[in-house]
């Protein structure tokens, strides 16, 4: 029985990470900060659900302890959750580092607050994958394209976000290198959810598709890669 926990699986990318994963049989933990969109979401897969708030030590703590009592190992991990924190004025001169702060929170921090608990129980698995949803926007070598479209989307804390946690990423392959453990960054696309206001052009379905291809790589796949449906992306 292979299990996957994916954080911020109530809406959008992440619960379409959730249902089809479901739906090629992989026992689903829809990681949820709230308890009632938590629970709404599993009921509509038939999966279970648990209460993670990835910026709460005591929260991730007790989704770890939860997850070994009840599985004792984990296969997978979808680092989904990101936030777009609103500003009114987003110049980076303009930008308070309270906005800076709550980003990372969630976007770096989260990730690295999820996967160092749940590290013991994706080491007891046999060929664990971490997926780390980045984006597009976290790429340096787009960033600085003038030829790119993501050239002019100057959001300093959201693309700064991404960016480290691209590193974070490598980071971890690199500790991992010599275990059967993979980690990647996937870039869903532009997709319409809730953090963009729906205006995306693809769907969440089709965001969530790398995500997926990457949680169920074979023994042969990359580690340490930053991909989207095309293939690799620039860092
Ligand atoms: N949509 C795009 O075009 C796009 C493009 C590139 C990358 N991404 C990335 O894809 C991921 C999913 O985004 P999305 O578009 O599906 O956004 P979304 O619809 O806004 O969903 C975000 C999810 O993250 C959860 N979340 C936020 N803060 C959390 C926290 N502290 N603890 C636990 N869960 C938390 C939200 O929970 P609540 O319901 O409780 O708020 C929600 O379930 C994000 O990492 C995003 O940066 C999206």
């Amino acid at each position: 029985m292979t299990n996957a926990l994916i954080t911020g699986a109530n809406k959008g990318i992440g619960f379409e990470i959730a249902k089809e994963l479901s739906g090629r049989g992989v026992t689903v933990l829809i990681g949820a900060r709230d308890e009632e969109r938590g629970r709404a979401a599993a009921e509509r897969l038939g999966a279970r659900h648990v209460r993670l708030d990835v910026t709460s030590e005591d929260s991730v703590k007790a989704a770890a302890a939860w997850i070994e009592e009840e599985y004792g190992t984990l296969d997978i991990l979808v680092n989904n959750a990101g936030v777009i924190v609103p500003q009114d004025d987003i110049r980076p001169s303009a930008t308070p580092l309270e906005v800076l702060r709550a980003t990372y929170e969630t976007n770096v921090f989260g990730v690295v607050a999820v996967t160092n608990a749940m590290m013991p129980l994706l080491r007891r698995a046999p060929a664990a994958r971490i997926v780390n949803m980045s984006s597009g926007l976290g790429s340096l070598t787009l960033g600085s394209d003038p030829s790119s479209p993501y050239f002019d989307l100057n959001l300093m804390t959201y693309n700064s976000s991404k960016a480290a946690l691209n590193m974070v990423t490598l980071a971890y392959a690199k500790e991992l290198r010599d275990t059967t453990i993979k980690v990647n960054a996937a870039d869903p696309g532009y997709c319409a959810t809730d953090l963009n206001q729906h205006t995306g052009h693809r769907t969440a379905a089709q965001g969530a598709a790398i995500a997926v291809r990457l949680a169920l790589l074979p023994g042969d796949g990359p580690s340490g890669a930053y991909m989207d449906d095309e293939g690799n992306i620039p860092w």
